[in-house]
């Protein structure tokens, strides 16, 4: 394997990423919805490459992660497993394609397994998607949860304010994460919630936990790879450390590029045939 920033280009398991939890060892998640996006996330060295469903908001320009369907996160997640080599790719189910019963959540993400060669998927929801859950890990899938802030559910959250600041849902989203480990899933997404609930969470559980605006005291941090490229704009949640400003750099060249175009500067002899 060539090009890789990492010496360990192993293929990234469930299993070991189990095992970085329990030597200390941080997980890196980014999102990626693309061939050629992931490949350089891949190559990186990124743990895990999440196909997200924020997908509907980033690449479509919804305002919510809603609208995608199956079909649309099959694209996508098919796109970034053909440019993986190392990472743990995992694709959200959309909303939809699991809150309906177990028999059609099962269907759909065999179907996405089938269709993608994606490693994992991940489901928003804690003791009410548990069945389903079950139903998914017995297909021999392996599932990543989602609690604390689950855009799924924005229209009844109402705000993407920070979750579980009250006892009764930080009680519950506690109760969740056991659920969600107990069940067998191996790996959990906390958004946006307190540090010190997270902190505790990834305390009592054995299995990783994610965070996204969750603070520092959990396994290992997840973010939106344009929103940290710096390529959307008007985005600017506390928990988001922009790494770039790709935003500028491109606007920058598409400038240069149709200032050179108009002024018959490109192409020159040496770039025709
Ligand atoms: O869809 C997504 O990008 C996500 C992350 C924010 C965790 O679920």
């Amino acid at each position: 394997m060539s090009g890789y920033l990492v010496d360990d280009t192993r293929k990234v398991t469930t299993h070991r990423l189990i095992e970085m939890k329990r030597q200390g060892k941080k997980i890196a998640m980014l999102t990626s919805y693309d061939y050629t996006t992931a490949k350089i996330v891949d190559e990186a060295g990124m743990d895990i490459i999440l196909v997200g469903d924020s997908a509907s908001n980033v690449m479509a320009g919804n305002a919510t992660t809603l609208p995608i369907t199956v079909d649309q996160m099959i694209y996508h997640a098919a796109s970034v497993v053909r440019g993986v080599t190392r990472a743990l790719v995992v694709c959200d189910m959309p909303f939809g394609s699991y809150q309906v019963n177990p028999t059609e959540g099962v269907t759909n993400a065999i179907r996405i397994m089938q269709q993608t060669a994606c490693d994992a998927l991940k489901l928003e929801g804690g003791v009410e998607i548990i069945p389903t859950v079950k139903k998914i890990l017995d297909a021999g899938i392996p599932v990543m949860g989602h609690l604390g802030l689950t855009p799924q559910s924005i229209n009844k959250f109402g705000t993407y304010a920070v979750r579980a600041r009250e006892e009764a849902e930080a009680e519950k989203l506690i109760s969740d994460a056991h659920a969600l480990q107990n069940v067998g899933c191996f790996a959990l997404v906390l958004e946006k919630i307190p540090a010190s609930l997270a902190r505790r969470v990834a305390s009592e559980l054995t299995i990783p936990v994610i965070g996204i605006g969750a603070g520092g005291g959990v396994d290992g941090q997840v973010l939106v790879v344009a929103d940290m490229l710096g390529m959307t704009k008007g985005f600017s949640p506390k928990f988001l450390r922009r790494y770039a400003d790709l935003s500028t750099i491109m606007t920058d060249a598409i400038g240069q590029y149709i200032t050179d175009v108009k002024s018959s500067d490109f192409p020159n002899a040496d770039e025709e045939y």
